[in-house]
């Protein structure tokens, strides 16, 4: 088998404490790497690096694992600017809006929607993301789903059915025979081949009680779940979550004590998404309070056409760290190894021995570059599966 040595990499991040200086992040300074087929087979200090048959210099810059985007809604037609600029002029955000991406998304053509999801995966593969979990969600009938999660397939491992995402108006005045149609019909169309089921449990979408109804559907079908939670009130979704063993509750923007401790003694990860509470002026999530409980904080993008339309991991680095005051060593963790554990998933979001070369490279001397560099694309490469 070819062996590729990735040397004089100036500081390298792999997030296994047991490597480098003992810290989550387990940095080793002057590092090299060596990978074989989508593997890495050696990690260390550069002097000590067995030889290869090809050899790569990165020439002093930063290595980190590759982001793992636990959080996005990338099957969508058109945009909502207008909805953005409004809001920025004062207007409240609320569920409604996911109405306008609907109509949109149904009268889409499957090649729109595709080259549209293939477009912002080309971004976030550019600012470094290596991992994404996409959502369906804006098609709400059977057909609109499936084609949605078709797509969503055919671009990453962690697709995720999201039929509860509001009650389309169709079904207005009859919500408990749309929950009848995503926890039957829909969900057997869209469970094969698809990961995840999700449901945005808040104001102006579902109760508690039927978000438990559809994730336990889903689970019967094996689906795992996750959960949009607390996003706009604190409606119990987070214990909910706990209660169900999610793999993440999402959002996590009002929180009592019991929320936070539920979640510290569990399994679940709370993901936070800086990119929704900047682009929807919210109140931003306090990871920092359930960091120090010892709750497992994961950051994701969100991305979505209504409120957080970025692809950019690095931003949301940067906001987690200005805003929401996380060290970069916490949201650098949390933006990789955290959206791994999102994901239930221990073969990325660390460099070592037998995990998956998935890494970027940041033409900067450190990580912190990644926060202290607000919206500069300091992402040189992004290396997914060994190459
Ligand atoms: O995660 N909150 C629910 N879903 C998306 C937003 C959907 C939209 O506004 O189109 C979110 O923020
Ligand atoms: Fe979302």
């Amino acid at each position: 088998m070819t062996a590729t040595v990735v040397d004089n990499i100036g500081l390298l991040v792999t997030n296994d404490p047991g490597n480098g200086d003992g810290s989550a992040l387990g940095v080793v300074r002057d590092a090299a790497m060596v990978l074989e087929a989508d593997r890495v087979v050696w990690v260390g200090h550069r002097a000590q690096a067995p030889s290869a048959d090809t050899h790569v210099d990165l020439d002093r810059q930063t290595v980190v694992p590759g982001f793992v985007d636990s959080h996005s809604h990338l099957i969508f037609a058109s945009d909502r600017a207008d909805e953005f600029a409004s809001r920025m002029a004062g207007t409240r955000y609320t569920a409604g809006g996911i109405a306008a991406t609907l109509i949109a998304t149904r009268e889409a053509s499957n090649e729109t929607l595709r080259s549209n999801a293939s477009s912002l995966l080309a971004e976030m593969v550019s600012s470094g993301t290596t991992t994404v979990e996409i959502k369906s969600g804006y098609g709400l009938t059977t057909d609109d789903e499936v084609r949605g999660l078709a797509i969503a397939q055919s671009l990453t491992p962690e697709s995720t059915f999201l039929g509860a995402h509001v009650v389309p108006i169709e079904y207005q005045g009859r919500r408990d025979d749309y929950v009848s149609l995503v926890t039957g019909p829909m969900l057997d169309a869209c469970a094969p081949g698809t990961r995840w089921i999700d449901v945005f449990c808040d104001r102006g979408a579902f109760s508690v009680d039927e978000a438990r109804t559809i994730l336990q559907a889903g689970v019967s079908r094996g689906l795992l779940p996750r959960l949009h939670a607390h996003q706009l009130e604190r409606t119990g979704a987070v214990q909910l979550g706990v209660e169900l063993d999610a793999a993440s509750v999402d959002h996590c923007n009002y929180m009592s004590d019991a929320d936070v401790d539920a979640l510290a003694g569990s399994a679940t990860v709370a993901t936070v998404l800086p990119g929704a509470d900047f682009s929807t002026r919210s109140v931003y999530a306090d990871a920092r309070r359930m960091i120090d409980a010892g709750v497992v904080v994961a950051l994701a993008t969100d991305c979505n056409p209504g409120s957080s339309y970025t692809t950019s991991m690095p931003f949301c680095i940067a906001v987690a760290v200005r805003d929401m005051h996380l060290t970069p060593a916490e949201a650098l963790w949390a933006a990789t190894a955290g959206g791994a554990r999102a994901l239930r998933r221990d073969d990325i979001g660390v460099l070592a021995v037998g995990k998956r070369a998935d890494f970027a490279v940041i033409a900067a001397p450190s990580y912190v570059h990644l926060a202290y560099r607000p919206g500069v694309a300091l992402v040189s490469a992004t290396w997914k599966s060994g190459t």
